[in-house]
């Protein structure tokens, strides 16, 4: 990279907009969407869609609730002519959705565009030409006076090829795009756009649509916004535009641009999911409805099903959503860190109770709305604190660790995941929590257990394992735990300690039920230590979670 680098790229020089409005503006409602899935998307893979795919897209499209959907480029080759007649021969459109195509100026390009497209109920026709000073320097070598009169020409061709739909019922709206808007002058673009509007004529009752994109984004979004407030306000005949955004993502602000764009009295936005696109993409619409819908706005377009869209997408595509990629990304309502996890795990519990306004930390929105579940809120790894252990624990297994245990397994649980280097599964958790406590089978180990009691008095005799030798233990208390607390501190050798915490659950996977033990013990140095038992039997469950302990605090 230059030391430099003013020696070869300069500042994008703003415009003029002394009292912008903008800023102040609040956005309070939808706009109309146009999916460019199926044309700037589509051109922008190294595989196009085939006519299938394309179709499969569509569906996609139409169930999200998409009204206006730019379905190719007719005059570029058999496959998008083909696509069009396939959706309007086999009747695919439903009545309240309008179908776009893309046309440069160009007369044999119209006329097949328009060969496209009969038969249709709703189309739109899009036309567009290049107006910025690179592309009128290096690509055509004209003057602006010629770029206007590409235009001009084109769309006049349109005009008059017009009839040939609208005698046969199908109603035509119609689209110019002074194309890299974003790099053209400002007043250049209003002239060559005034001067399609002379030919095309559109009133408050027929409007027609200025698109105005940032083919390749090449200023601030802020900049952005400024351009198109300074086309709303100083165009003539406003009230019969619909003005519409096309952005791009070349600085990574596609999003911001079209925000901004919208505040600054745009009317319409054209997109693709996922952002799908040229170089670094289109603008992703997805982000920008659940951005609305996130602040309470109806986005009218719903993505319940995002995974079935996701997988759709990659269907047709070939291309991927990453993981880290707004709403959609498989991460996104994922955390890592232990004391996300926590707050994570409370707003949810908070949520659950009160279920109105949405507020938990670090969710922008509730995952259920977009068909996700909680169960994918929280995976843990070597940043997780003891919140995402138990959770992963209580949510996959139903194991419900008591508080002050989950302080002391937390640790354990991060240090071995933490020498992995790696997230860990609920499955793996288990077994850590199994290994650690239901399998410490030394230096004792149940072989034989059997409690009797009579008026509030237990006596226990069993058969223990010490250190792999069989020895026979007896003791008496006032419950069968506090038995045999005294038979193993008296006949078999283990050191003073007592109950400290207690707590069981059952445990039912499958067909098989059984329940897990808690025990807390407190050694003769004021040690505290948990064990865990498991059985089919509470009882045995509970004798277990005292040898676990026990065997622990050795
Ligand atoms: O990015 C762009 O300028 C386009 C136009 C054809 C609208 O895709
Ligand atoms: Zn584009």
């Amino acid at each position: 990279m230059l030391k430099n680098p003013s020696a070869k790229y300069q500042r994008f020089d703003p415009v003029s907009l002394p009292n912008r409005r903008w800023p102040s503006q609040t956005l309070s409602q939808a706009p109309i969407w146009c999916s460019v899935d199926l044309r700037d998307g589509n051109q922008a893979l190294a595989v196009p869609m085939n006519v299938s795919q394309k179709l499969d897209m569509f569906d996609a499209l139409v169930k999200c609730g998409f009204k206006e959907i730019e379905v190719g480029f007719p005059s570029a080759s058999n496959t998008e002519f083909s696509f069009n007649r396939r959706l309007i021969e086999e009747k695919r459109i439903p009545d309240d959705v309008t179908i776009q195509c893309l046309v440069q100026a160009r007369e044999d390009l119209i006329e097949k565009t328009v060969e496209s497209l009969m038969g249709a109920k709703k189309v739109v026709i899009h036309m567009y030409n290049s107006t910025s000073p690179a592309q009128r320097k290096y690509v055509f070598g004209k003057s602006k006076e010629e770029i206007i009169q590409v235009a001009v020409k084109g769309a006049q061709m349109i005009k008059d090829r017009l009839h040939r739909l609208t005698e046969t019922g199908t109603q035509v709206t119609l689209q110019y795009s002074p194309e890299s808007f974003s790099a053209t002058e400002v007043e250049f673009a209003k002239e060559i756009s005034e001067a399609v509007m002379d030919v095309w004529q559109p009133t408050p009752q027929h409007k027609m649509i200025l698109n105005l994109p940032d083919t390749v984004e090449v200023c601030m979004p802020n900049v952005y916004a400024d351009q198109i407030e300074w086309i709303c306000t100083n165009i003539k005949n406003r009230d019969s535009l619909i003005v519409s955004l096309h952005t791009h993502n070349d600085r990574g602000t596609g999003t911001a641009a079209t925000e901004l764009g919208l505040l600054a009295g745009a009317d319409r936005v054209e997109g693709t999911l996922f952002g799908n696109g040229e170089r670094t993409g289109n603008l992703d619409i997805v982000q920008v409805a659940m951005n609305l819908y996130m602040h309470g706005i109806d986005p009218k377009l719903d993505f319940s099903d995002m995974n079935g869209l996701i997988q759709m997408y990659e269907r047709t595509t070939g291309m991927t959503v990453a993981p880290r990629h707004p709403y959609s990304g498989e991460l996104v309502f994922t955390a890592f860190s232990g004391s996300h996890q926590d707050a994570i795990k409370k707003g949810l519990a908070g949520y659950e109770e009160h279920r109105t306004i949405w507020d938990v930390p670090y969710l922008t929105i509730d995952p259920n709305d977009i068909g996700r579940e909680y169960r994918e809120v929280i995976r843990v790894n070597s940043q997780s604190g003891k919140g995402g252990v138990a959770y992963l624990l209580e949510s996959e297994f139903g194991i419900e660790l008591p508080k002050d245990m989950q302080r002391e397994f937390g640790p354990i649980a991060n240090d071995i995941v933490d020498k992995l280097g790696r997230e860990v599964s609920g499955a793996e958790l288990k077994g850590m929590f199994w290994k650690e406590y239901i399998q410490r089978e030394t230096p004792y180990a149940l072989h034989h257990f059997h409690a009797d009691g009579v008026d509030g008095l237990f006596t226990c005799r069993c058969s223990l394992l010490v250190n792999g030798k069989e020895k026979g233990v007896t003791g008496g208390g006032n419950g069968p735990i506090a038995a045999f607390v005294h038979a193993l501190v008296n006949d078999g050798g283990a050191p003073a300690f007592e109950v400290a915490n207690f707590r069981e659950q059952s445990l039912s996977s499958g067909t098989e039920a059984s329940a897990l033990a808690f025990i807390q013990i407190k050694t003769g140095s004021g040690r505290l230590v948990w064990g865990a038992g498991e059985d089919t039997n509470i009882e045995l469950a509970s004798i277990k979670a005292v040898l676990s302990a026990v065997n622990r605090a050795s």
